[in-house]
């Protein structure tokens, strides 16, 4: 719907505007699954309000990602938290939307480029409003054309912030071409990570490995639908090696090939084993009952 002039604020962003932190409310962006998202004027610039829904609206695989996921450093905290206290759900709730400004200041200080965060307040987070090169808001990877040379290099870019990350200790957790802008930022064309609510400190955090597998897995068949070499990549299980072993850095040069170390576990090789040997097991009670 085309809207001319500003908006009537929606009540979750009054308090910023009695606060002064922003001006007016411009338009409604999206209403994404975690949140819904504003264009707001803050004296002459144009900045993007995200409004967090609370848990019970959000997904259900976030909450249960999260859950697991989160260290608390308190623990009275962390208590209530597992003991799902009304205390418990809203330090959980609290946790949850600070961990997305967190993430956005230590990314944003290391050079991947992401918004710029400006102020969190009242479960409202005030960011840079990604543009495109004419100044309209972004369209995300997904809405984009692409031909197999474009693809190839935004995929090597975006790997490289995926390295990027890591080497600033988070894993992003959540990165498909949902949360990729395709941005116009300090000046160059490309893409822009958002939405990070559920990133995790890679070196504390049991799930790190899996999500950053799975970060960089969604990046290759995405882009591997348009560049298929692609696909045969594996650029994840290379940059979590190099990770582990402290050798990670934001120049470290990647093959896309990963042979799995002499003597290590095959775990592949162990599960489909398994299977052979319930499929054999379940053919051999078949024949026996006939
Ligand atoms: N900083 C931003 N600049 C421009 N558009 C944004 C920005 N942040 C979010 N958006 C838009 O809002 C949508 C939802 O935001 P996102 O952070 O992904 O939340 P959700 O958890 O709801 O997916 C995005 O897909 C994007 O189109
Ligand atoms: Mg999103």
């Amino acid at each position: 719907m085309p809207q001319n002039g500003p908006m009537k604020a929606p009540p979750r962003l009054q308090s910023l505007i009695d606060e002064g932190l922003i001006d007016s409310v411009v338009r409604q962006l999206m209403s994404g699954k975690e949140a819904m998202v504003y264009v707001v004027r803050c004296g002459d610039d144009t900045r993007c309000a995200k409004i967090y829904k609370e848990a019970t609206q959000r997904s259900f695989r976030q909450a249960v990602d999260y859950t697991e996921n989160r260290k608390v450093k308190n623990s009275r905290q962390a208590r209530a938290m597992a003991k799902g206290t009304k205390f418990g759900r809203q330090a959980q709730e609290a946790a949850w939307q600070s961990a997305e400004v967190d993430a956005l200041y230590r990314l944003a200080a290391a050079g991947v480029r992401v918004p710029q965060p400006y102020n969190f307040h009242e479960g409202v987070l005030l960011m840079e409003l990604v543009t495109d090169a004419n100044g309209d808001a972004a369209p995300r990877l997904n809405d984009v054309v692409l031909d197999s040379e474009a693809a190839r290099l935004h995929h090597a870019a975006l790997l490289q912030e995926v390295v990027r990350m890591l080497c600033a200790g988070t894993v992003h957790g959540d990165l498909s071409e949902f949360n990729i802008l395709m941005g116009h930022q300090d000046g160059v064309d490309g893409p822009v990570i958002i939405d990070l609510p559920q990133a995790v400190d890679a070196a504390g955090n049991n799930h790190a490995q899996r999500m950053l597998l799975r970060d960089v897995e969604n990046l290759r068949n995405f882009f591997g639908a348009t560049a298929p070499e692609l696909l045969a990549t594996n650029y994840g299980p290379e940059i979590w090696d190099l990770y582990q072993r402290g050798l990670l850095a934001t120049d470290s040069v990647l093959s896309g090939q990963f042979a799995r170390p002499a003597g290590a576990v095959d775990m592949d090789g162990v599960l489909r084993e398994i299977d052979d040997a319930r499929a054999e097991e379940a053919r051999r009670r078949l024949l026996s009952n006939s």
